[in-house]
C-alpha cells in the first residue's frame, strides 16, 4: 500500500520509516511523490494545521497521506511557543537563541513551575473518505541550562527526569523510541494496520465474486 508522508525532512522519514517496517506500507516524501508545495500553516492547533496539510496533499494526489504537526508547550509561558515553535520570535531567529529566551524567561520559575511537553498530532487523510488524528505527548521540564548536542530544536532544554538528561543529551535511537512523534505514530500505525487488513479482505472477497 502507497502512503505519502508530507514532508521533505529525512530525519522525520527515517523515524517514521523505522516504526512502519513491519507493514508492507510503501511510505513516499513529497519529494518521492513529486510534489514540490508550500502549505500555510493556518489552524489554531497542532490537529488543525495536520489536517490541513494532510488533506490538501490528498486532494492534490488521490492517495492516502499523513501529515505531522508538532511543537513544545512551556507552561511558565502560557503554553507558548506552542503551534508557533519553529517561528517562535521569527523565522530566522536560531535555537541557540530562542532556547536561551526561554531559559531566561524561567530564571524566576521554581522546579515546579518548569514542567513543558512536547506534542505531535499525526493526521491521516484517507481520499474520499475520512481525516484521523491522533496525539503523541512527552512531559517533561525545562532546564536551567543548555545541555547536549543530538536531536534539533528545543532538545537542548527539554529535561526529562526519568532520564536525568535533556532529549539532546540522549542517543537519537532512544528518543525515537520514547518521543512524542514515536507516540502518535504507533497510534497511527494501529488504524492504519486495521483499515489494511480490511481492504485487504474486501479484495479478496471480491476478487471471489468476479471468478464465479
Ligand atoms: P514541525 O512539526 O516540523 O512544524 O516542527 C515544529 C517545531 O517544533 C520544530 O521546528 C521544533 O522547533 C519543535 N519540535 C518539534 N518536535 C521537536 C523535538 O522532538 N525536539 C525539539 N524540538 C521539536
Amino acid at each position: 500500500m502507497k502512503i505519502i508522508f508530507a514532508t521533505n525532512n529525512q530525519g522525520k522519514m527515517d523515524e517514521i520509516k523505522a516504526i512502519l517496517m513491519d507493514t508492507n506500507i510503501d511510505l513516499l516524501s513529497l519529494k518521492d511523490a513529486g510534489i514540490d508545495i508550500d502549505i500555510e500553516e493556518t489552524g489554531r492547533s497542532f490537529e488543525e494545521n495536520a489536517i490541513i496539510k494532510a488533506e490538501t496533499i490528498c486532494k492534490l494526489t488521490g492517495e492516502i497521506v499523513l501529515a505531522d504537526d508538532s511543537g513544545l508547550e512551556v507552561d511558565y509561558l502560557d503554553k507558548a511557543p506552542g503551534i508557533y515553535s519553529s517561528r517562535f520570535l521569527g523565522e530566522n531567529t536560531s535555537y541557540l537563541e530562542k532556547n536561551n529566551y526561554i531559559i531566561d524567561q524561567l530564571k524566576k520559575a521554581k522546579k515546579d513551575e518548569r514542567s513543558a511537553r512536547f506534542v505531535c498530532t499525526i493526521a491521516c487523510s484517507f481520499p474520499n473518505e475520512d481525516t484521523i488524528t491522533r496525539t503523541g505527548i512527552l512531559e517533561g521540564f525545562i532546564a536551567e541550562q543548555i545541555s547536549g548536542f543530538n536531536g534539533f530544536g528545543y532538545d537542548p532544554i527539554f529535561y526529562l527526569p526519568q532520564y536525568n538528561c535533556t532529549t539532546a543529551d540522549m542517543p537519537t535511537k532512544l528518543k525515537n523510541q520514547i518521543s512524542h512523534r514515536a507516540k502518535a505514530l504507533t497510534a497511527i500505525k494501529e488504524v492504519l494496520v486495521s483499515r489494511m487488513i480490511n481492504i485487504n479482505a474486501l479484495e479478496r472477497y471480491n476478487e471471489g465474486i468476479d471468478s464465479e
